[in-house]
């Protein structure tokens, strides 16, 4: 999947050039990002319930028993600013042992669904006078307005976890992260969340659970162009499907036509012809190994500080300075 255009589109007419784009290519694909709107984030919420989806319980062991260490040596003014943060229970483990010594300490969290946000403001309301900023913004957008903003003298920590670095390809991760080093000074700090390769049967569970919650986050794509592009998607027409692209180290979530159909869009100006058995790919999960990681950081100018690996769920968070 590509990084996420940095054009001056907002809201619905991003959604709809997306669609209209994405749904004219050979292979059909959205860009996961539009997965969470209101209901999408909360239906994220509840897959990070899921037993098969072990990859929040595993960060939140790492982040809870190495906090200290990953913002160790910060000193005040800080800013921490979480990309994609989600609910924001996962920035309360770094915030803890940072706000105990830096008292000054602000955090500034970007994301594009305005529920993460509001999720996230809420969790955060447990510290009181900590000062929160949030923008609703993708992630280039929103680093780039906190970097803007910044004083002369703090040093910005950047937390981007829970994976979100493997929906985009390798090359577009490098490229993100290039970008997202050239928005820092010498001295920040970004602390990285990242699911290793494991044995296939583990992965496709993880996306497309029993319960089938999976398959409704991935679903509710269709239900929100019928609500915000009037499109006339039959949710039952089509199924959720989770593959390991063993290849490419991917998870591929795809929503595949049951029957061949014409959709319309017209809020995207746009109608949409499928084959029986074809798909809109909706998502990637890129799979890692430790030192790949290292390694992707590395060429877009961060230097590893230091790594610890969940051995269990096989999961890896890895602190780097931007040099
Ligand atoms: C997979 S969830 C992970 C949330 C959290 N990091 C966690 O570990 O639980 C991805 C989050 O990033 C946000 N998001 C996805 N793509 C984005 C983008 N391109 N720019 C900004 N936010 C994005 C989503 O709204 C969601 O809150």
């Amino acid at each position: 999947m590509e990084p996420t255009s940095g054009t001056a589109l907002t809201g619905r007419d991003r959604l709809a050039e997306d669609v209209r784009r994405g749904l004219g290519r050979r292979q059909k694909q959205l860009q996961p990002r539009h997965l969470y709107d209101a209901l999408g984030s909360q239906l994220f919420e509840a897959i990070c319930e899921l037993p098969e989806y072990r990859i929040t319980r595993a960060e939140r062991r790492l982040l809870a028993a190495h906090a200290a260490a990953i913002g160790g040596g910060l000193a005040s003014p800080v800013t921490l600013v979480e990309l994609g943060g989600g609910n924001g229970e996962k920035l309360v483990l770094l915030i803890e042992p940072l706000v105990r010594r830096l008292p000054d300490l602000r955090v500034a969290l970007v994301d594009v669904s305005a529920t993460a946000l509001d999720l996230a403001t809420r969790t955060l309301g447990r510290f009181p006078g900590l000062g929160v900023t949030g923008h609703q913004a993708t992630y280039e957008d929103g680093l780039r307005r906190v970097a803007h903003g910044r004083s002369g003298d703090d040093t910005m920590m950047v937390a981007f976890l829970g994976s979100n670095i493997g929906n985009l390809d390798p090359s577009a991760a490098r490229t993100f992260l290039g970008t997202l080093r050239s928005a820092l000074r010498a001295g920040d700090r970004l602390v990285l969340g990242a699911d290793l390769v494991k044995p296939e049967a583990e992965l496709v569970l993880a996306y497309d659970d029993p319960l089938g919650v999976t398959a409704a986050f991935n679903k509710n794509l269709l239900g929100r162009l019928n609500r915000e592009l009037g499109a006339n998607f039959d949710l039952d027409q089509f199924a959720h499907r989770a593959v390991w692209n063993a290849t490419a180290s991917r998870v591929e979530m795809h929503l595949e036509s049951l029957c061949a159909q014409t959709v319309s869009i017209p809020g995207a100006d746009c109608r949409v012809r499928f084959a029986q058995g074809e798909s809109i790919w909706t998502e990637s999960s890129y799979k890692y190994e430790t030192e790949e990681i290292a390694a992707l950081a590395a060429a877009g100018g961060f230097t590893r500080r230091d790594q610890w690996v969940e051995p269990e769920s096989r999961f890896a968070v890895t602190a780097f300075d931007a040099t």
